[in-house]
């Protein structure tokens, strides 16, 4: 999951990266957004992969800037971003980063924080809180562990000879807490409360953490009506910058 990663799945976004703010059922991250737009004029999109939230932050804050380390996802997001007026892309260089840094209300980061090795993510959570001044908000989306062992549950129960989304790849000889793979890509997965630590740990204050819906389609399974209350998740963290 390295930025030559990153790069080769631009071609192919939609096919591949999952996206959050499309997906999510309740629209608990549009809600999220909007309360931050309400205190906050400058954005943040810090991993904006090829630009799937800048047109929807663009229309809910006064200034938005997308970062991210991938040359190619930064090329389709300046495309995306064309037409939006409120909207910068760059490359995530260090030199970047130390530039922007403290100039935001709000950062947001989804699905981002989610390489396997503990000093990526943790050089990770330390961007994020150097990019924002003291008082501003992160909004971050992380995939959820406990969603990912519930869905797992589901599928065995109901539909045991469908192959298997989540494995622990090859390649691992270690097995590090929390770390699955989808689809062959090993992907760190949070408890609710190691996210909360996470940010703590990173300098932030969380406020809230709420469950992001997705339907059950997002993950190859359609089990019985009785089961469709409880719906596959990923955790959503409000946090302030302290
Ligand atoms: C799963 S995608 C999510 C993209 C976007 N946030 C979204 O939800 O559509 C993860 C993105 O994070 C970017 N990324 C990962 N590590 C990064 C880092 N250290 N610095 C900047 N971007 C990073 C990747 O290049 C990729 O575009």
């Amino acid at each position: 999951m390295n930025r030559a990663y990153w790069d080769a799945q631009a071609a192919r976004w939609d096919a591949e990266i999952f996206d959050s703010l499309a997906e999510d059922r309740t629209g608990v991250i549009r809600r999220a957004l909007r309360r931050a737009a309400r205190a906050h004029d400058a954005v943040l999109d810090f991993g904006c992969g090829v630009g799937g939230y800048l047109p929807f932050l663009a229309r809910s804050f006064a200034r938005v800037h997308g970062v991210d380390w991938s040359a190619r996802c930064v090329a389709a997001a300046r495309r995306r971003a064309a037409a939006l007026p409120n909207v910068t892309v760059e490359r995530s260089t260090p030199r970047a980063l130390a530039r922007l840094a403290g100039g935001f209300g709000c950062v947001v980061a989804a699905n981002v924080v989610i390489h396997p090795a503990q000093r990526v993510r943790e050089r990770l959570w330390g961007g994020l809180r150097r990019a924002v001044r003291r008082g501003g908000t992160a909004i971050v989306v992380v995939p959820s562990l406990e969603s990912a062992a519930f869905c797992e549950s589901v599928r065995r129960r109901t539909a045991p000879r469908r192959a298997s989304s989540y494995d622990f790849h090859p390649g691992m000889r270690r097995l590090e807490a929390g770390v699955v793979a989808i689809e062959g890509v090993p992907t760190k997965h949070y408890v609710h409360d190691e996210l909360s630590a996470a940010l703590t740990l990173a300098g932030f204050r969380p406020f809230r953490v709420s469950r992001v819906r997705y339907s059950w389609t997002t993950e190859n399974l359609t089990p019985p009506r009785r089961l469709h209350a409880g719906l596959p998740w990923d955790w959503l963290a409000e946090a302030r910058a302290v």
